[in-house]
């Protein structure tokens, strides 16, 4: 056996080493002869031992490179035996527990979110002497190597130069202003059960399967709350609340159980989620509102254990989802994004015309039919979106153009991010979005951008690059207004040109809109924007809140849904009534927010929807990445500006 793991590395190194995305010479032939005359058992048994003695390297990096090159010789011939195979080794070494090495290597099934064959895919088309592996050991393999410097590339060949014009926003100068609607981060909780435990060991609480582990728990029943109704819901044909049933005590075995609406340590409960539509549109009618159209800056799916996380549970989220929106918000388009949850198995995504994008088809099929059916895109944009990972690009009645992006492109957990990954376009989605712009910029006509995960979260270096490269090239003429989701805060970003975070030097902004979702420790929440008819610029940002912990003991009823606060005003800065919330005022932001506790505090509270959960600024290092973190655009200068602060 030892021979044979040592016979395969050998081939292993020389064969990947010499050809590292070609899959037809002579090793491969001799390669294929020795597994002729194995059983897959053999073979699965030689080669985890054969990734048990790459990892005995004392080095990480070279661990981790050195599995992927076997890896990626055992995918060119036998992609099936990749998950296998890997798996054996994770648990075979204790490499993580049994379920992480389930998530990441067990074969793709439709219970579970297991992604070990999107592993398998990956390794057939990446290089693991190159960026690639440097890379994914770095994101994805527990800091395995040092993060590898970002490439230097770009693609400015795709766009015409700018000129003197385009370096100045049209001005607004007080004109008209319509609204629009902001909502973000639902993750429906679909088995969010009434009376489960809301302190629970694992990682998703209030469910059926949460559990407090330590032994012999109890109500605590000095929490005083009796807001278990166990059907609660709003009525289909009226959207009145009807209260259900209430449940009586003991809660077995659990310490804190969840109440109807919905806990801070668990995701929303579809009776939240109605809670907060009905509340949009009943604001939006008592203030005679008169919303456009509405963006939705994705997450559908919950944050429940990938055990737990199956096809049917997606499928169901976004549907339900979509359902509800479209229920409470009628006629009023809808421009949606999906997030790193909106997909199965979770967080993947590849690219069209390398041979995997089929195994995601399924879901931009049934998302594009729904966008249509709803009326939200029509029959051209929606076979656009079919074909493009759910994005697509709309010319709203109002003439202002919103481009929409699937983030998994550039997500660091999505395993088809991982080959040619100097590339920063294998998606085609920069290219289609400068496309756009260029077009746009032609005829004077403004654009917004929506897309789910913000370029420095969880995103990776090099298209996190270019996409601000883009940001700062179109801006601040064409782009009027970009819009995230992801971090379920109420946030903004600033990109600034060159290195320096001078009033003169910042470019434009992007606005994070916080989540309706109360996980983790945040009170739900949603905005609208008033935007200016002519320019599209931002004149101001209205948000609203419910105080999740005022629905515990208020025996089952409904959330009382206040207005919190508008950006125009909160911060206390001196601007012009007329001029837009641009990049320029949201930099006078971020300087206070810098410089003064107080407002770094109130930035908290904000964020968090004053949340039971807010750190206290003045404490220990809290909130102290907070500016880095405002006032980046792109990964590198993110970890440049935490750097010293995390020493
Ligand atoms: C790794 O091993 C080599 C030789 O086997 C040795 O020279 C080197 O110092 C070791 N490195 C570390 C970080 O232990
Ligand atoms: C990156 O490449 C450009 C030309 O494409 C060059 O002008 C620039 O100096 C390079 N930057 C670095 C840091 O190498
Ligand atoms: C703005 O409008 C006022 C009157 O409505 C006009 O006097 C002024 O010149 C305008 N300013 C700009 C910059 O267009
Ligand atoms: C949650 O449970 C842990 C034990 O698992 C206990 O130590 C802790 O006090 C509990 N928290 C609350 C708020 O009851
Ligand atoms: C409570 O949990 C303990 C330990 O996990 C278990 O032995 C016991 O059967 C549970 N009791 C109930 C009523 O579920
Ligand atoms: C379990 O809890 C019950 C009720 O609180 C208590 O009477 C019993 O002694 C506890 N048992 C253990 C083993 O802690
Ligand atoms: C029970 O809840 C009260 C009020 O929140 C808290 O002060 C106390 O520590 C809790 N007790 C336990 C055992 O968790
Ligand atoms: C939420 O609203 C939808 C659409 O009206 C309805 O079908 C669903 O039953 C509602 N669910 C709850 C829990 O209120
Ligand atoms: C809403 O509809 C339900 C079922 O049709 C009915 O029982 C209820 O009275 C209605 N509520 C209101 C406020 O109209
Ligand atoms: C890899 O990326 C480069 C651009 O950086 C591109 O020219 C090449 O075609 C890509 N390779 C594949 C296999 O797509
Ligand atoms: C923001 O608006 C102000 C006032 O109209 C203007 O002076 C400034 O240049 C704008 N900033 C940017 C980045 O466009
Ligand atoms: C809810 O939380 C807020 C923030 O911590 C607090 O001020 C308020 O008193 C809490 N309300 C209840 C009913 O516990």
């Amino acid at each position: 056996m030892a021979l044979l793991a040592l016979l395969f590395w050998a081939y292993a190194l020389v064969f990947v080493k010499a050809s590292p995305v070609n899959n037809g010479d002579e090793s491969l032939a001799r390669i294929l002869n020795t597994f002729q005359i194995m059983d897959d058992k053999d073979v699965i048994n030689a080669i985890s031992q054969a990734l048990k003695e790459a990892s005995a390297s004392n080095d990480t990096c070279g661990a981790c490179v050195g599995r992927l090159a076997i890896g990626k010789s055992l995918s060119l011939v036998r992609p099936d035996l990749v998950p296998a195979t890997f798996e054996k080794w994770c648990n075979d070494n204790k490499y993580a527990s049994k379920a992480t090495c389930a998530t990441n290597y067990h074969r793709n099934t439709l219970d579970a979110s297991t992604t070990g064959s999107n592993f398998a895919d990956m390794l057939q088309l990446m290089d693991p002497y190159g960026y690639d592996g440097q890379l994914y050991c770095h994101y994805k393999d527990n800091a395995a190597c040092p993060k590898p410097k970002t490439p230097n590339v770009t693609m400015s060949h795709l766009w015409p130069e700018k000129q003197a014009k385009h370096m100045l926003a049209p001005s607004s100068n007080g004109s008209e202003t319509f609204n629009v609607l902001h909502v973000s981060d639902f993750h429906i909780e679909l088995d969010y059960t009434v009376g489960a435990e809301v302190n629970c060991s694992t990682s998703m609480c209030c469910t059926p399967h949460s559990i407090n582990t330590k032994s012999n728990v109890s109500m605590n029943t000095s929490l005083g709350w009796n807001s278990f109704y166990e059907g609660s819901h709003y009525d289909d044909s009226n959207f009145s609340f009807v209260r259900g049933t209430k449940l009586s005590n003991p809660f077995h075995n659990v310490s804190i159980p969840a109440p109807s609406f919905g806990h801070y340590e668990c995701d929303a409960p579809e009776l939240l989620i109605n809670s907060s539509l009905n509340n949009v549109i009943e604001f939006a009618k008592n203030k005679s509102l008169d919303f456009k159209f509405a963006i939705f800056t994705g997450d559908l799916v919950d944050h429940d254990e990938y055990t737990y996380t199956d096809y049917e549970m997606t499928v169901k989220s976004e549907q339900y989802i979509m359902r509800d929106m479209k229920s409470r918000l009628g006629d009023l388009p809808v421009f949606p994004v999906l997030g790193n949850h909106d997909t199965f198995p979770y967080g993947e995504l590849a690219q069209e015309g390398y041979g995997f994008s089929n195994k995601f088809q399924w879901n931009a099929d049934m998302l594009a039919e729904i966008y249509q059916d709803y009326g939200w895109l029509d029959g051209k944009q929606a076979q656009y979106a079919r074909h493009h990972y759910t994005g697509f690009s709309v010319t709203t009645k109002e003439d202002l153009k919103i481009i929409s992006l699937n983030s998994n492109a550039f997500y660091k957990k999505n395993h088809y991010c991982y080959w040619n990954a100097t590339d920063p376009d294998s998606f085609g989605q920069w290219k289609f979005l400068i496309d756009e712009l260029v077009e746009s910029e032609k005829h004077d006509q403004r654009v917004w951008i929506i897309t789910h995960i913000p370029p420095i979260s969880d995103s990776l270096p090099l298209p996190s690059k270019i996409f601000g490269e883009i940001v700062e090239r179109f801006s601040p003429s064409t782009i009027a207004g970009i819009f995230f989701g992801h971090t379920h805060l109420d946030q903004f970003n600033l990109l600034y040109a060159k290195d320096s975070k001078s009033i003169d030097n910042v470019i434009n902004m992007a606005w994070i809109g916080q989540a309706v979702t109360p996980w983790v420790e945040n009170n739900p929440s949603w905005r609208y924007y008033e935007v200016d008819s002519k320019t599209f610029s931002i004149m101001n940002s209205y948000n609203y809140y419910s105080k999740l912990n005022e629905t515990f003991a208020n025996d089952g009823k409904e959330p009382e849904w206040l207005f919190e606060y508008s950006a125009r005003d909160v911060y206390n800065v001196s601007w012009p009534s007329t001029a837009p919330l641009n990049a320029t005022y949201w930099h006078l932001v971020a300087e206070k927010i810098k410089s003064d506790v107080s407002y770094r505090q109130l930035y908290e509270n904000l964020a968090k929807r004053w949340s039971p959960y807010v750190p206290d600024c003045s404490k220990g290092k809290n909130c102290q990445t907070d500016y880095c973190f405002l006032s980046t655009f792109i990964v590198d200068d993110y970890d440049k500006c935490v750097a010293p602060l995390n020493k």
